[in-house]
């Protein structure tokens, strides 16, 4: 069957990754804080329903303000991660959709839930009775959950897949091997976010300093499951797949300094909570909650990192490289060249003296492009300026091999000299001419090294048709 090719954006400077990362963390910090921010609004409804004013006046405060905004940015920033990831791959969305529509429209149901409770709360709240409130809150806080829960299943099973590999079907890729410890890390995140903020918020009510405090006691104890988050975090780096877990913990040193940062920022963050606040109970004004929270964006944003970063080559691992082509189509796209059906034009044609450097930039659009830009981020020009040409030649041809999270080179020896040529003028800053190469010899030792390379993964894990024979 045809590879299907689709018209993808681009976003240099940046490279499309970041692009993806950027707004996938906003909206998980924000998505999260609405969950922590549910669960905590429900939980101070009943201590006000007990007899404590100050709480009432909390949950009726700008606080259930910000859980609105919040769930409102978190929701448009979903619609941009949809907008955003359709421009980039939309060969893995569509093979997520395919798997899963139907938990798709499940988690479209609870997040309809969420939004009605929430929006309902926000608007009638204050003309109650206690128990209506109560129970939509409850309804708000367990919809948001039940979102998560959802969402965080298909998440889950792009890195480990699982049983689904080998036939599973969809149940058995939703409850994947990192499905319980992403979920249960997600949700104390969630708390503890929630619990972060509130302490911010308590610290601008107009009350007493000791009835802020004793506010602030509760909303403490609701960070409390950061104190399991060490023990989530390693029961997650064992169910990964064994590369991955190499590359995080020193194979690839900006992800094991990412671990490093989003590790120390947590215990950080559960140190002051759980000894400060919670043990010592110290009081903490607004500034410093607003560092701590500051940091907990900080652990998210490397944590998110870390999670899309520890899936390369694939958007689905065994199933599907970065660069939209599947491990079974290498061999394909081997002997006609990846350029052979793509049928987009490019946007710059004219940029370039000649066709040679043409076809490199679609060779580069089409295998290079989804975690490299030519000059920008992780920028192939700055990552091979003191190559010389064989070396450019063998470690293009050899892509797994030159590094294990990079998917075979799916093309032949023609894209992989045209690349080259491309780098090279490139490096040599654009010259307005430049010599077109096609010595047979020089081909025939690409060819080589591309069989010598095979068209396998360079990963541990097998690829879906191998597991399956
Ligand atoms: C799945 C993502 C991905 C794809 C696709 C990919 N790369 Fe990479 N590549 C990386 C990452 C990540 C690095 C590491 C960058 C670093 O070390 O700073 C890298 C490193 C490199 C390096 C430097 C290797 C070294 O040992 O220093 C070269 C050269 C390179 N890539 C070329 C390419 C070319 C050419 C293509 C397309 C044919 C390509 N890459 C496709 C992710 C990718």
């Amino acid at each position: 069957m045809a590879v299907p090719y689709y018209p993808v954006n681009e976003f240099g400077p940046l490279m499309k990754g970041l692009v993806i990362g950027g707004v996938g963390i906003l909206h998980v910090f924000l998505a999260q804080f609405a969950i922590g921010g549910g669960a905590l609004l429900y939980y101070f409804e009943r201590v006000a329903q007990r007899g404590d004013p100050d709480a009432r006046k909390f949950v009726d405060g700008y606080f259930k303000i910000l859980v609105l905004v919040s769930f409102v940015l978190g929701a448009l920033t979903g619609v941009a991660m949809w907008f955003t990831t359709i421009q980039v791959g939309a060969r893995t969305i569509g093979l997520m959709v395919d798997e899963y529509h139907w938990l798709w429209a499940t988690e479209w149901v609870w997040f309809a839930v969420e939004i009605t409770a929430g929006y309902a709360f926000y608007r009638f709240g204050p003309r109650l009775d206690d128990r209506t409130r109560l129970r939509l809150l409850g309804l708000y806080a367990f919809a948001s959950w039940m979102s998560l829960f959802w969402i965080n299943g298909i998440l889950s099973w792009q890195l480990t897949p699982g049983g689904w590999l080998e036939g599973g079907g969809m149940w058995a890729g939703f409850f994947n091997p990192s499905f319980w410890p992403s979920l249960l890390f997600r949700t104390a995140v969630a708390a503890t976010l929630g619990a972060l903020v509130a302490i911010i918020v308590i610290n601008t009510m107009d009350l007493e300093r000791p009835r802020k405090a004793a506010l602030i006691r509760r909303a403490s104890r609701f960070a409390a499951p950061i104190a399991l988050m060490p023990l989530l975090a390693m029961w997650f780096l064992a169910v990964i797949p064994e590369d991955s877990r190499a590359w995080l913990l020193g194979g690839s040193m900006p992800m094991t300094m990412f671990v490093g940062v989003a590790a120390a920022a947590s215990l950080l963050i559960g140190g002051y909570v759980i000894v400060g606040l919670i043990v010592k109970r110290l009081y903490i004004n607004g500034a410093t909650g607003t560092l701590l929270l500051a940091l907990a964006f900080g652990a998210t944003a490397a944590g998110e990192f870390i999670r899309e970063g520890a899936r390369k080559p694939y958007t689905v691992r065994g199933v599907l490289y970065s660069t939209s082509i599947t491990p079974d189509e290498v061999a394909g796209l081997r002997r006609t060249g990846v350029t052979a059906a793509d049928p987009y034009p490019l946007r710059d044609h004219a940029r370039f003296p000649n066709d040679q450097l043409r076809h490199g930039a679609k060779v580069h659009r089409a295998l290079c492009d989804a975690c490299h830009t030519i000059r920008g981020s992780n920028g192939i020009v700055h990552l091979v300026a003191t190559w010389t040409d064989d070396q450019l030649r063998l470690n293009i041809a050899k892509l797994q091999r030159t590094k294990g999270f990079m998917p075979p080179f799916a093309g032949n020896a023609e894209d992989v000299e045209a690349l080259v040529q491309l780098l090279r003028w490139e490096i040599a800053d654009r010259p307005a001419s430049w010599p077109v190469t096609a010595d047979p010899i020089m081909l025939g030792q690409i060819a080589t090294w591309l069989d010598e390379a095979g068209t396998q993964p360079s990963g541990s894990q097998l690829h879906r048709s191998e597991a399956a024979r």
